[in-house]
């Protein structure tokens, strides 16, 4: 198996029932995934994309990380946001002004 150069982690607010409940979920996290699956088809990127559970900041939801840079992104509302991290990370750059951490 060949690991992936980026895996990022998507808040869905998964709680222990796995029902996706909160923050994020609720702001529609779960239809960032396959723009996200399809985004990075289409620029032939090596990356992972996770549905996980509350990533606990929950204030700034929705939100996501990328690792294995560590990036914290929040208040990841729209497509645009989603494009401008991806064209970032091809660049091997962060979205400052997005960032949370
Ligand atoms: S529900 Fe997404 S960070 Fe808590």
């Amino acid at each position: 198996m060949e690991k992936p150069d980026y895996h990022i982690l998507v808040c869905n607010s998964f709680r222990v029932s796995g029902e996706a409940q909160g923050v994020c979920n609720k702001k529609g996290a779960a239809g960032f995934l396959p723009y996200l699956e399809e985004e990075i088809i289409d620029r032939g990127l090596s990356a992972q994309v996770t549905a996980c559970g509350c990533l606990k900041v929950c204030d700034r939801g929705p939100a996501m990380v990328i690792y294995p840079q560590g990036y914290w992104y929040g208040d990841i509302d729209s497509e645009d946001k989603l494009d401008q991290i991806l064209d970032a990370l091809e660049e091997g750059e962060a979205v400052e002004d997005l960032l949370i951490s």
